[in-house]
């Protein structure tokens, strides 16, 4: 258990300087770990992840590879947790149906191109709460499950995940996009946006 209490606390990173925080309030408990919102001493709101029973060293080297693109600023790691960007936004799936909804959209295949191209595959875009929309941009998070490939699957899997679901769209013209995308990425990407403004 990280804290439960509200009170300081002091973190020692290996230069010697301190990082002190408090907690807010506990956002979010899964399987494996548990989120908390904390501010930081200098006034930044954060998100603290405590890993139960797994190891964080994957999660962290993916947060540090992308620094901030299209994922949480990582900020410090400890032993067992880490502490990244607090991302203040709205899931991707609360926006079905509104009149905002493709635009978010949008922004989050534009994004999944981008983790294609770094080689970072997130592997679980189809959860309820892993692509937040917040008031400048779309960001991924909880890259618990995420690795380092060749053949990243971030792009197809939110077409397959929204799309595909999508009564508004031909399969077919869907299934041409993921014929596509799989000899040119960038192409695939310009379609689908255009698709989607032109429906
Ligand atoms: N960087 C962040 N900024 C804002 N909220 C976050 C951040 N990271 C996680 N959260 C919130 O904390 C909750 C749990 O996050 P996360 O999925 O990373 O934890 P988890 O232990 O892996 O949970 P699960 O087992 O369900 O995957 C979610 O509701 C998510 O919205
Ligand atoms: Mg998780």
């Amino acid at each position: 258990m990280l804290v439960s209490v509200k009170i300081n606390l002091i973190i020692f990173e290996k230069k010697g300087t301190k990082i002190r925080y408090d907690i807010i309030e506990k956002i979010g408990e899964g399987n494996r770990g548990e989120v908390y919102k904390a501010k930081l001493e200098d006034g930044r709101v954060a998100a603290i992840k405590w890993a139960k029973n797994y190891e964080i060293d994957k999660e962290w080297e993916i947060l540090s590879f992308l620094d901030g693109l299209c994922a949480p600023k990582p900020i410090y790691r400890g032993k067992r947790y880490f502490i990244m960007e607090y991302v203040d936004g709205k899931p991707l799936k609360e926006y079905i149906g509104s009149s905002e909804y493709y635009e978010v959209l949008k922004k989050a295949l534009h994004n999944a191109y981008v983790l294609d191209e770094k080689g970072v595959f997130h592997g679980q875009l189809g959860r309820y709460y892993h692509i937040l929309n917040t008031a400048r941009e779309v960001k991924f998070i909880d890259f618990e499950r995420g690795v380092f490939t060749q053949n990243p699957r971030n792009f197809l899997q939110i077409l397959g995940y929204y799309l595909f679901r999508d009564e508004k769209y031909d399969k077919k013209a869907l299934n041409l996009i993921v014929d596509l995308y799989k000899k040119n990425r960038k192409e695939a990407l310009n379609k689908i946006i255009r698709l989607i403004d032109e429906s």
